[in-house]
C-alpha cells in the first residue's frame, strides 16, 4: 500500500476526500504550516499521524528541513498537496522529484496562480474547473494528471463557483491519487 503524506494549510475538505476515499494508498501523515488549520484538527480527531509546525521564527529552511524529516519518518512516498498555501522551494521539489501532486481549481494551463475563479468569471469563460497536477519548480506548472469541467452559470460569484468546483475536486483528487500511485 503506498504511503501518502497530505500538506495542507486550512479547511482541509480535500484531505478528508482523499482521506475517504483512499483506495490503493494509505494516509501516513497529514501535516500542516498551519498549527490551527481545521484540517488538522479534523485528521488528530480521527487518530491520523499529524506533524505541525509553523515557519515564523525559524525561517523556511529550517522548517522544511523538519517537515521533510517528519515525512520520511512517516515513510510518505509521495506528497498531495491540498490547499497547502505556501510555495515549496526548488530543493524540496528536487529531492521529491515526481513524488508531489496537486490540486489546483482551474482547467490547467489557464489561470495559473490565485483568484481562478474570479479571473474566469471576469473572461465571461462558460467552463470553470480543476486540475490535479505534478508539482515543479513552475508554480502550477507540471503535467496535468486530470482535471475535472464545471459549468460556470450566469450570476455566478467567485464564492458559488468555488462551492461547484470544490464537489469536482473532493472526486477528481482521489481518482487520481489512487491511479497515480499504482501506475
Ligand atoms: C481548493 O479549492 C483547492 O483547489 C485549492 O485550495 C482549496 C483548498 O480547499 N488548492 P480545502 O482546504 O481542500 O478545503
Amino acid at each position: 500500500m503506498r504511503r501518502v503524506g497530505i500538506l495542507l494549510s486550512g479547511r482541509g475538505s480535500n484531505m478528508m476526500a482523499l482521506v475517504e476515499q483512499a483506495r490503493g494508498y494509505e494516509v501516513a501523515l497529514v501535516a500542516s504550516d498551519k498549527p490551527d488549520a481545521a484540517g488538522l484538527a479534523w485528521a488528530v480527531e480521527r487518530e491520523l499521524s499529524t506533524f505541525a509546525l509553523s515557519p515564523k521564527g525559524i525561517g523556511k529552511l529550517a522548517y522544511e528541513a523538519a517537515l521533510d524529516r517528519a515525512l520520511r519518518e512517516a515513510g510518505v512516498e509521495v506528497i498531495a498537496l491540498a490547499g497547502y498555501m505556501r510555495l515549496l522551494s526548488d530543493a524540496l521539489v528536487a529531492t521529491w522529484r515526481g513524488r508531489i501532486v496537486n490540486i489546483h481549481p482551474s482547467l490547467l494551463p489557464k489561470y495559473k496562480g490565485l483568484d481562478t475563479h474570479a479571473r474566469a468569471i471576469a473572461a465571461g469563460d462558460t467552463v470553470g474547473g480543476c486540475s490535479v497536477h505534478i508539482v515543479t519548480e513552475e508554480l502550477d506548472g507540471g503535467e496535468v494528471l486530470g482535471s475535472a469541467k464545471v459549468p460556470i452559470l450566469p450570476g455566478d460569484t467567485p464564492d458559488t463557483l468555488a462551492a461547484r468546483v470544490l464537489i469536482a475536486e473532493h472526486r477528481l483528487y482521489p481518482r487520481i491519487l489512487s491511479e497515480f500511485v499504482n501506475r
